[in-house]
């Protein structure tokens, strides 16, 4: 989808997602970082929207992207650092992050290339990436230079795909 659709889309959506999707969201959470817990440091949150997971692993630091700015102030407001960008070209530094996480956010695209390269540049050696998807969003994620697949599980109604940066 055209970005300025999809971010208006998501500026509309805002005042009313944690009512709608919140509780989705939160098994969504609960499934993946029960697997996955997520290791100390800086972590990133792609496609944040208003920030639910902050209330997940509240004791953390999260930076928070996203295209909407409605989703960010909400998302600032839950104590996120809070960017306005694409995840297509994120402007963040190499190797900066102990994690990236993307729930439910690589959507209304073609293909999960080049996102996922890009998450995998901004988590240092050794950490976690973290994605969920729309089932009926799921071909699989591309083979990914400096990740490797570590587990695919049901998530609550999104597949999870969690990675190790090699
Ligand atoms: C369904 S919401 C999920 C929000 C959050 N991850 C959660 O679990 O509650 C998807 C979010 O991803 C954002 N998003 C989708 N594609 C994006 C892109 N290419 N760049 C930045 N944000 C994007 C949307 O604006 C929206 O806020």
């Amino acid at each position: 989808m055209r970005r300025d659709l999809l971010r208006g889309a998501s500026d509309r959506t805002a005042s009313s997602y944690d009512e709608r999707f919140g509780e989705q969201q939160r098994v969504k959470f609960a499934t993946a970082l029960g697997r996955h817990p997520l290791p100390e440091g800086l972590l990133l949150d792609a496609g944040c929207g208003t920030g639910l997971i902050g209330a997940a692993a509240p004791d953390r630091s999260w930076i928070g992207v996203d295209l909407s700015r409605a989703m960010l102030r909400r998302a600032a407001g839950r104590g996120f650092g809070a960017v306005q960008a694409d995840l297509d070209a994120l402007p963040l530094a190499t190797g900066a992050f102990a994690a990236a996480v993307a729930f439910t956010s690589l959507i209304d695209r073609e293909s999960w290339d080049p996102a996922l390269p890009e998450l995998a540049r901004v988590v240092r050696p050794g950490g976690l990436v973290l994605v969920t998807v729309l089932t009926h969003d799921v071909p699989g994620p591309p083979d990914v230079a400096g990740l490797a697949l570590i587990d695919r599980f049901e998530c609550g109604v999104d597949v999870g795909f969690a990675f190790s940066r090699l």
